[in-house]
């Protein structure tokens, strides 16, 4: 079993956003020497992999989303040894490391756009998307949107040309279509492939490529000026699929590595399953599980269908509930400090046939913090405030004890900690037996230990229900129930055949300690219970 373990596909992946981990030289911003520090808790906490936010050199409008060198560590992380001594520390403790790559766009302030912006015969010209609209420069040359607001075209004096953004202003989209901005970007993999890094999560991957006539993208109803019209012209590209074959032949050739896309825009499964295969990515994110009220059967449906997806190209499923843009689970779902709900969250995430993905905090139930206007950092937060709630609410310092600043740092943080830090934090939780934190360990424990939470099959126990989702993981050796109930209210679960007079073990629960009694084949739950049960097959 131990031989044929591979780390993405059977293991936990656990985004760090590392300017709010962990401060080592107390300056009120995360860095690399800090989460090497933490390295000691997340092995004991259990994941295989660590998924960094961005940490090379950037003028933060995007907060390191817009890069400004791709072959550098920005100082405020630290140094290139800080993070080759990171590798080396992660790797020796069994945890891989995954960057992500923003290869979309880069910042205004790189050497590339500075040059490329300088004059229209500057060698780099080409490196970004430069038009015009022969009617006039009063008119941007098409009609696309950019995903943050206005146009995504913005005019510039010194050659009189737009040049084409997806996001900021500051985030100039490169052109991939340049064979030497193609090369470049395949570069940048084998740079830090060459470093040791283990995999990529690869941002707003299927934007790489706009449409080469530049065509008008038709109108649509929608709320946003962005859902104004159809996103068919300005991203997911048939270029994009060539491009995603390159990369995949480039990972290819290193042992064991990986790359996760984030499917940007894509408001259904079957947009995110079309980029996974074995030339193209290893797994893609299908956001819609994110956005799943707390109602089991929303949450089943994904499942069925994103199992169902992936079963036609031989995917892998992979399962998220929370990230760096997102309010927090704990915040969507939560009943104030009480955590018994998240349990729930967390025995389904944890059980599911897929890679989890999870995001630092998640485990001690961290909330979003709350802003006042004049607090709000995120650009998008600034700009649709009050109608959107700032991307910052889920970015706050992790709360590792009830010290100054949640033990984070000893200086201010570059964004304030949630007030509850001082009964919420990783000391308090590791000291209490029912904590949230020690639930997510015992289930990791579980999972890492018991093969059939791997690899097993997983077929449904309930599909329409509002209350219950139960569900088996089964392997030749072993059948996994899980049985969670999304309500506060007491239920129960009828025993089906497949199910009934078997020898069921308890292996976890958030709610009892013993097998309840199964009385006329109805297994009862108490309100807010996530229970796992186990039954040995006979050979
Ligand atoms: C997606 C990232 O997750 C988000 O944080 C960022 O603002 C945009 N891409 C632009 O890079």
């Amino acid at each position: 079993m131990e031989n044929n373990f591979l780390w993405w596909r059977d293991g936990v992946i656990y985004q760090i956003y590392p300017r709010s981990f962990s401060d080592s030289n107390n300056d009120g911003f995360g860095d690399l020497l800090g989460i090497i520090s933490k390295l000691e808790y997340l092995s004991e906490l259990g994941v295989d992999a660590i998924w960094l936010s961005p940490i090379y050199p950037s003028p933060d409008k995007d907060f390191g989303y817009d890069i400004a060198d791709y072959f550098d560590i920005d100082p405020r992380f630290g140094t290139m040894a800080d993070f080759d001594l990171l590798l080396h520390e992660a790797h020796k403790r069994n945890i891989h490391i995954v960057l992500d790559l923003v290869l979309n766009h880069i910042s205004d302030q790189s050497t590339w756009f500075q040059a490329s912006k300088s004059s229209r015969d500057n060698p780099y010209r080409d490196w970004f998307i430069w038009r015009e609209n022969p009617k006039g420069k009063q008119y941007p040359p098409n009609n696309w949107h950019s995903n943050f607001w206005g146009s995504a075209w913005k005019y510039d004096k010194t050659t009189e040309q737009y040049y084409y953004y997806m996001f900021l202003k500051e985030e100039p989209d490169l052109n991939w279509r340049n064979p030497d901005v193609y090369k470049k970007m395949m570069d940048v993999f084998k740079f830090w492939l060459n470093r040791g890094v283990d995999g990529f999560r690869l941002d707003v991957f299927n934007e790489y490529f706009k449409d080469d006539q530049f065509r008008d993208n038709p109108p649509k109803l929608g709320i946003r000026p962005f859902e104004w019209q159809k996103h068919i012209f300005d991203v997911n590209r048939p270029e994009m699929m060539g491009a995603l074959k390159d990369i995949r032949a480039i990972l290819d050739s290193y042992p064991e590595r990986y790359a996760v896309g984030e499917t940007f825009l894509a408001t259904t499964s079957e947009e995110a399953a079309k980029y996974i295969g074995p030339d193209k990515l290893h797994d893609a994110f299908d956001f819609t599980f994110l956005e799943c009220p707390w109602n089991s059967k929303c949450f089943s449906s994904i499942i069925t269908r994103w199992n169902s997806l992936l079963s036609r190209n031989d995917g892998w499923p992979n399962y998220v509930l929370n990230n760096h843009d997102q309010p927090r689970s704990a915040t969507r779902y939560g009943k104030r400090e009480e955590d018994e709900r998240m349990k729930v969250a967390a025995a389904m995430l944890l059980t599911l046939r897929g890679t989890p993905f999870l995001y630092y905090g998640e485990e001690i139930g961290m909330r979003d913090i709350k802003l006042k206007r004049n607090e709000i950092l995120d650009p998008v937060g600034k700009h649709y405030w009050p109608f959107f709630v700032s991307r910052d609410g889920c970015r706050s310092p992790m709360q590792w004890d009830s010290s100054e600043n949640a033990g984070f740092s000893k200086r201010k943080p570059w964004l304030k900690v949630h007030p509850n830090y001082l009964q919420r934090n990783v000391k308090n939780q590791k000291e209490d037996p029912n904590s949230l934190l020690n639930f997510y360990k015992n289930l990791l424990t579980i999972r890492k230990t018991t093969p059939a939470l791997q690899k097993g099959s997983f077929v449904p126990v309930t599909s329409n229900s509002r209350r219950l989702l139960a569900y088996i993981r089964q392997d030749v050796s072993q059948t996994v129930l899980v049985v969670l109930n999304f309500s506060h209210h007491k239920a129960r679960l009828a025993m089906g055949s497949q199910l009934r007079g078997k020898d069921w073990q308890l292996l976890l629960s958030n709610k009892r300690s013993l097998v309840p009694e199964i009385k006329n084949n109805w297994l009862p739950l108490v309100g807010d219970e996530a229970s796992l049960y186990i039954y040995k097959n006979k050979k």
